[in-house]
């Protein structure tokens, strides 16, 4: 039976906005789960051996290409075997966490995961990302256009060039505001922007998990 494959990437454990979220989506989701946590056991950067061993005959692999091709393969192995996708992913400076990062370039293989010419094997299935910030970045606020997260992440997840999944955004915003004396007037925004998301992530969790079913 398929899973809900969760990848966590905020640095902050149990404080992290985009965990609390994803808790409510958790709790309302009912299938099997397989969760990866970024912050607690990052994966590798993409080494040159990484890189080469995709192109490299297997029995010809050095020790080096054998440890990337090892860790390769257990990600992909993952990521394919999952029939829907829980990211978290906050944004940090404009984009996304480093550790995330890491962990695309390590499963994006043409001829693996990437549609490229064909479509993708991950093709339509759905995927949910949450991502708090501590800021507002929707229309009309003063950082309007500077999220460079949502959008990429939105075209590497979801573009049928790439991965083609069925991307769902959940936004929480305005996370510093209560750290900040000077923005208090905004806090009354950062909780409905809250609740909202967390709302929206259980409605997402019931909804997906009656279409797996
Ligand atoms: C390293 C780092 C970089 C950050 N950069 C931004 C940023 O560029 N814009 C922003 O609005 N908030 C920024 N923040 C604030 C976080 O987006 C905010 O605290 C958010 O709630 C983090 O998600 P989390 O609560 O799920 O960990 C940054 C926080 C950290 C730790």
């Amino acid at each position: 039976m398929s899973y809900l494959l969760h990848i966590d990437a905020s640095s902050l454990g149990e404080a992290s906005i985009s965990r609390q979220v994803a808790g409510s989506f958790r709790a309302a989701w009912r299938g099997p789960v397989v969760h990866r946590d970024l912050a607690v056991s990052p994966v590798p950067h993409l080494t040159a051996a990484g890189i080469s061993a995709r192109h490299t005959d297997p029995a010809r692999h050095t020790p080096e290409q054998g440890e990337a091709a090892r860790i390769q393969d257990e990600l992909i192995t993952e990521f394919l075997g999952a029939g829907a996708y829980l990211f978290t992913v906050p944004l940090y400076n404009l984009t996304m966490p480093s550790v995330f990062k890491a962990w695309l370039d390590q499963i994006m293989v043409v001829g693996r995961t990437l549609g490229f010419t064909d479509s993708a094997p991950t093709a339509g299935r759905p995927a949910v990302v949450i991502s708090a910030r501590g800021g507002g970045y929707g229309p009309g606020a003063p950082n309007e256009g500077r999220d460079h997260l949502i959008p990429t992440l939105e075209t590497i997840l979801g573009w049928s060039h790439t991965l083609g999944l069925d991307v769902t955004s959940v936004i929480p915003e305005l996370t510093m505001v209560p750290d900040i004396p000077a923005m208090a007037d905004l806090i009354p925004l950062h909780e409905k922007s809250l609740a909202a998301a967390h709302e929206q992530a259980r409605r997402l969790a019931e909804t997906l998990d009656r279409r797996a079913a």
